[in-house]
């Protein structure tokens, strides 16, 4: 039933307080626990990699009220998605050296009943990084909210991030014509550019915002994807081509900085001349989203139209709180995967 000897002794985070602003490593502390044999119908996994991502900031809030996502409370694990190998089985549905997918990544060791890991193939992707990233929203974003297609020029806020460094690739590989990214240091638009694809990019503390979209989009911007709010939303309205879309998915600056990037001001009568269709959404990871996402993200790799991008985070499950606040604080490209074992 076991490869692994019994007891043995991981580490968990827990959630020590609520996030008041931007949250510290002493929001969370690192416990030791005991792991035993798994009860019958259970398993237990060796967690590989934790992703950590924006939004985990907010679930470390009281009543974050987002949809599908409880909230983080104190003196529990959070959640957060994970792939890891299982170790020990008792249960006919997973076996000893599966690779698995789930939900319970804050911890060296995850035990549960078998239903609650998701049995993946390690041989679908190049490593078991690929499980992990923001592909799912990128794509139902740039597909099915913003219909992004052919000849579109498409702009993209915090573009190096886990969402945005998917999302320009996605539009991408559907034929726009042009994607354009925005972010927060010299280094990062290079990487936009050089490596991701995007055909131009700007750091978004150079100056207007709207001075710089006028110049790389002088016909005009027909799909914005937004992940930032505030100025950036506001001089996209103002740079957008008639019958534009919009596909709000993040307020990152309402995340990190200041609540008035969640509220940037709407040019009713720009958006009414312009005709710019503005949708809001939220991604419900509806087997339909994993699905379409996962089948083109295969695709695309092997015909050499996409990369995975993303920044390992090494130092175990103890370097997650300290990854979470640096990610927040633009320190890494692309998706964020803290590497928690071998396997
Ligand atoms: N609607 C949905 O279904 C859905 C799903 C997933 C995520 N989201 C949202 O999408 C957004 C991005 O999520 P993510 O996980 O991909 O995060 P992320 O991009 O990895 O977030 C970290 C990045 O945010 C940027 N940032 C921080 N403060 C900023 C500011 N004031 N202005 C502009 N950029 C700033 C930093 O990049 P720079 O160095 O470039 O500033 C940093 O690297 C979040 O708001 C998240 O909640 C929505």
């Amino acid at each position: 039933m076991a490869d692994q000897k019994f007891p043995v002794t991981g580490k968990e985070v827990r959630l020590a307080r609520y996030a008041e602003n931007q949250p510290t490593k002493d929001d969370f502390e690192i416990v030791d626990v005991e792991v035993t044999e798994p009860a019958s119908g259970n398993v237990v996994v060796h967690n590989v990699y934790l992703q950590v991502t924006a939004v985990m900031r907010d679930l470390m809030t009281e009543e974050p009220g987002l949809p599908m996502m409880p909230p983080y409370k104190v003196g529990e694990r959070p959640w957060g998605g994970a792939v890891g190998v299982v170790v020990a089985s008792a249960s006919p549905d997973l076996a000893v050296g599966d690779t698995v997918q789930h939900m319970d990544g804050w911890t060296d060791y995850s035990t549960g009943p078998a239903s609650q890991y998701f049995k993946v193939e390690a041989s679908w992707f190049p490593g078991p990084e690929y499980f992990l990233n923001q592909g799912i929203t990128a794509y139902h974003g740039m597909a099915d909210v913003a219909e992004v297609g052919e000849g579109d020029v498409v702009f993209v806020s915090n573009a190096a991030g886990g969402v945005g460094s998917l999302a320009g690739q996605i539009a991408k590989a559907r034929g726009a014509k042009r994607v354009i990214g925005s972010a927060g240091s010299a280094e990062k638009v290079e990487y936009l550019t050089k490596e991701l694809g995007y055909d131009a990019a700007f750091d978004y503390h150079d100056g207007p915002v709207l001075d710089r979209l006028r110049e790389l989009a002088p016909d005009g911007i027909d799909v914005f994807f937004d992940l930032v709010g505030g100025e950036q939303f506001e001089a996209a309205v103002q740079a957008a081509a008639q019958g534009a879309r919009f596909a709000l998915c993040g307020t990152v600056s309402a995340q990190t900085g200041n609540a008035e990037g969640a509220f940037p001001r709407l040019d009713i009568m720009a958006g009414i001349i312009r005709q710019i269709v503005i949708k809001p959404f939220s991604t419900y990871h509806t087997p339909e989203q994993i699905q379409a996402w996962t089948q083109h993200f295969a695709q695309w790799l092997q015909e050499g139209k996409i990369v995975l991008p993303y920044t390992v985070v090494e130092g175990g499950v103890s370097a997650a709180p300290e990854a979470l606040v640096a990610l927040l604080g633009g320190a890494y490209k692309g998706n964020v995967l803290v590497k928690i074992s071998e396997g």
